[in-house]
């Protein structure tokens, strides 16, 4: 071989091991930088000298040249189907196995059959023939007997490798399903919506439509994954397993993405739980399924077992209840939220879907509907999924009810639909204050802010809630009749509701709504629900900073964002004074968040709220120093930046943090003093704009009060903070004397971070008894690992 051959060979290789690791495994072991840099090498070589291509080579995988349709291919073993059990219940497992058994011939005292379980895709079936180890054909199921060449578009498929690991048979076909990822799908459909391209409707049908996609060019943009689930042909596998979960542990070791929620189960009562667990996950898969497949373990029983027509006796597939279904829209109603968000939701004709009855459908907002463009009167499809609000797929068009309009004939009628696109209100439906749709935002909100009850009644339900300041006792009901009777213009009223307060607004709703309850007719008082209510207000008087901040529905800022504000700025009282530059230095708080979190605390309604809170006794039960780590975040270059100056790159923030002693100098910045710092023409001009304005000066002047006083609450230095600032760690296995919860506050505390699994990127494992599967990945990776001595030294 010449030296260019075997340098094509050895990038091949490396490219084809990287792309496993990266697309199968989600363990990459070279930047992304290195992958493109060793494959725009390969494409040079190749493009110098055609003759070194090979069918495994990893530049097939962009897509080659447009065909004019695909070529038939004979399945030398047929692609058969498998037969569906109806009944979606547990029944329906224990039914196959009964078939099984008695097919079997086996008694009741015989030992229960094993079986592998595994997940019914959702996409389309692939055959991949592989000759010596290389990909030489993929083809799609077809008819069974007869499929089409798609071995171009296939190969745009990072995760299917061109070449088998390992020692390859002489033949080997690999069945498995092409499909695409949920999230795959949302992107793809996100970036046809930007593009103005048209969006897909379901992942199965984009994905199947990728695949025969006639420009590989085409099919390769598409984001298409795979999972093998079994053989077709093979010839010389010398070991080849004698049971199916065998033979998917050897795809895997072959190099193939085999799905990890598959077990080997013993017997129908096995089945059955397996039914139920991928029941409770369903929703949380990062892609659809058609149900479950149950086979037969044993191969040699598989062959006893035989088919019936097209379908094996040793195999079934068992489904879930349905999770979409179709029904009639009635009406479309609006539904305003805690943020004054207009939403559009289709009133359905009851429908079954996903084990539950639906009656409403979000439309999400008007863009969506256009989208769709649902109206009164359509058949829709609706989608269930889990405890996901149900939502309008799409619309069945041709059951659109529709009138004949003038200008037609007998023969020609003209027809317009009954209903017109539907448009959302321009007043609110709850407060009738006018609604706005900011440039580039898709949802349109009511202007009323707090007149507007809705909102009101939101925002309190939100502060309520269970992950909130979880209060007891406060339903919806009372909720309603609180903020409609005028007893909660805010959630700091909540907090000096009185017994008689909820007594009587009872009895006023009572009255409004024309109902006597039994108890006031036996001339009794009920009090006990308000008694509770009372307690439970008084009980949520101490959360976590971090649900008070959540609760208090500041748009932007969801869980992970109030923890964040906690732990870095530990109170309450330092977190509403921040200026949006210096939240937007924590980690993960974009400057859309940063820019929220600040204008609600500076809006005087909110401020007020805050202070009534306060004065009612509501404090964080976990208030602390600011974080030590906030130092590094401080320096004055990092704020500058994040000031959002036009032209103050971070490299100028740094030149001009050098010039300036402090905020309050630059606050005070003349014409002439600013001249003399020397700055770039273009940024000197933005910079005196920028300063020009007084709301500026003062975020400097505050961002310096702010900066002096964290400086003086911080920890000094040299101690154990900060020791370990950057530094991961991974813990497993028992420590002898710290639990894994102190292990990681001690790590934590000393500015490292704790993860769950271990990587390249791991600095240290922290092994106790019983270590597993970690500390043995920390060895081949040749990661240091440490005792609880060890890391207790290194805390010092
Ligand atoms: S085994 C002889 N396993 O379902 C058995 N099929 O109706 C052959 N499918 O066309 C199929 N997930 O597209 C098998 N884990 C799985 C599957 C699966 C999805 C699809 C496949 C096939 C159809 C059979």
């Amino acid at each position: 071989m010449t030296d260019i051959a075997q340098r094509a060979a050895e990038l091949r290789e490396l490219l084809n091991r990287y792309a496993h690791e990266y697309y199968v495994l989600d363990t990459p072991s070279v930047p992304d930088a290195e992958y493109d840099r060793l494959f725009r090498e390969l494409e040079a070589i190749e493009r110098d000298h055609p003759e070194l291509k090979t069918p495994d080579t990893p530049t097939l995988r962009v897509g080659g040249a447009i065909l004019p349709a695909f070529a038939p291919v004979t399945h030398v073993v047929p692609m058969l189907s498998i037969r569906t059990e109806t009944d979606v219940t547990a029944a329906g497992a224990l039914a196959f196995d009964a078939s099984v058994r008695r097919e079997l011939g086996l008694a009741e005292s015989d030992p229960p059959v094993e079986y592998a379980a595994e997940l019914k895709f959702d996409g389309l079936a692939i055959n991949l023939r592989f000759e010596h180890g290389v990909l030489v054909q993929a083809a799609t199921r077809g008819d069974g007997a007869t499929g089409e060449d798609v071995t171009q578009n296939i190969r745009t498929i990072r995760q299917i490798p061109l070449r088998l690991s390992g020692d390859a048979p002489a033949v080997l076909e690999v069945r498995g399903e092409v499909y695409m990822r949920r999230d795959d799908f949302e992107k793809l459909n996100a970036r046809q919506r930007e593009t103005g391209g048209k969006t897909f409707v379901n992942p199965r049908n984009t994905a199947a439509g990728a695949v025969r996609q006639l420009d590989p060019a085409l099919a390769a943009q598409r984001p298409l994954s795979f999972f093998a689930y079994g053989l077709g042909e093979v010839q010389g596998w010398p070991v080849q397993p004698a049971t199916h979960a065998g033979v998917l542990d050897a795809l895997a070791g072959f190099g193939f993405p085999v799905c990890a929620d598959r077990v080997v189960a013993q017997g129908g009562a096995g089945l059955v739980e397996f039914h139920a667990a991928i029941a409770a996950k369903r929703d949380t898969l990062p892609f659809d399924i058609d149900g479950v497949v149950y086979k037969v373990n044993q191969l040699a029983l598989q062959r006893e077992l035989g088919f019936r027509t097209r379908e094996p006796r040793w195999a079934v597939a068992h489904k879930y209840p349905a999770q979409e279904a179709l029904t009639v829209v009635e009406a479309i109603g609006v539904q305003v939220g805690r943020t004054g968000a207009l939403t559009p939701v289709a009133r359905l004709q009851p429908v079954f879907v996903g084990g539950v009855t639906v009656t409403n459908a979000t439309l999400h907002n008007q863009d969506e509907v256009d989208r769709k463009d649902v109206r009164v009167g359509d058949t829709v499809i609706v989608r269930r999924a889990g405890d996901v609000i149900p939502e309008v797929v799409g619309v069945v068009l041709e059951r659109r009810p529709m009138r004949e309009v003038a200008g037609g004939d007998l023969f020609n009628p003209v027809q317009e639909p009954v209903h017109p696109p539907y448009r959302l209100p321009a007043e609110c439906p709850v407060c009738g204050s006018h609604v706005v749709r900011e440039e580039g935002e898709a949802v349109t909100r009511c202007s009323g802010g707090l007149i507007c009850s809705a909102q009101r009644k939101e925002a309190i339900r939100h502060f309520a809630g269970r992950r909130m300041m979880d209060i007891e006792g406060l339903g919806e009901r009372y909720i309603d009749n609180l903020v409609e009777l005028d007893y909660l213009r805010s959630v700091a009223d909540l907090y000096t509701l009185t017994l008689a307060d909820l007594l009587e607004m009872k009895r006023r709703a009572d009255e409004r709504d024309g109902v006597t309850p039994e108890t006031v007719l036996a001339g009794k008082v009920a009090t006990k629900w308000a008694e509770n209510l009372i307690d439970g207000i008084a009980a949520s008087k101490h959360p976590p900073l971090a649900r008070l901040l959540f609760a208090l529905g500041i748009r932007h800022v969801g869980e992970s964002t109030a923890k964040t504000l906690a732990d870095w700025l530990g109170s309450l009282a330092i977190i509403r004074r921040a200026p949006a530059p210096l939240l937007r230095v924590l980690p993960d708080v974009g400057a859309t968040v940063a820019v929220s979190i600040a204008e609600f605390f500076a809006e005087p309604q909110n401020e007020g709220v805050i202070d009534a809170l306060l004065a009612a006794g509501v404090a964080p039960n976990d208030e602390h120093a600011p974080s030590p780590k906030l130092r590094g975040l401080l320096a004055t270059d990092e704020l500058l930046a994040a000031c959002g100056i036009a032209k103050l790159t971070p490299l100028r923030a740094r030149q001009l943090a050098e010039r300036i002693t402090s905020f309050t100098t630059l606050a005070e910045l003349d014409q002439e003093r600013l001249a003399a710092l020397a700055l770039p023409v273009e940024l000197a001009a933005s910079l005196g704009d920028w300063l020009a304005c007084d709301t500026h000066r003062q975020l400097l002047c505050d961002l310096e009060a702010l900066r002096t006083d964290l400086l003086a609450l911080l920890p000094e230095q040299g101690t154990a903070a900060g020791r370990l600032d950057g530094q991961t760690f991974v813990l497993t296995g028992t420590l002898p004397t710290l639990s894994r919860d102190e292990a990681q506050a001690l790590i934590e505390a000393a500015g490292g971070k704790v993860s769950g699994s271990v990587s390249k990127k791991t600095h240290y494992v922290v092994a106790g008894e019983a270590a597993g599967s970690k500390l043995a990945k920390a060895e081949e990776l040749g990661i240091s690992v440490l005792d609880e001595d060890g890391l207790r030294a290194l805390l010092g």
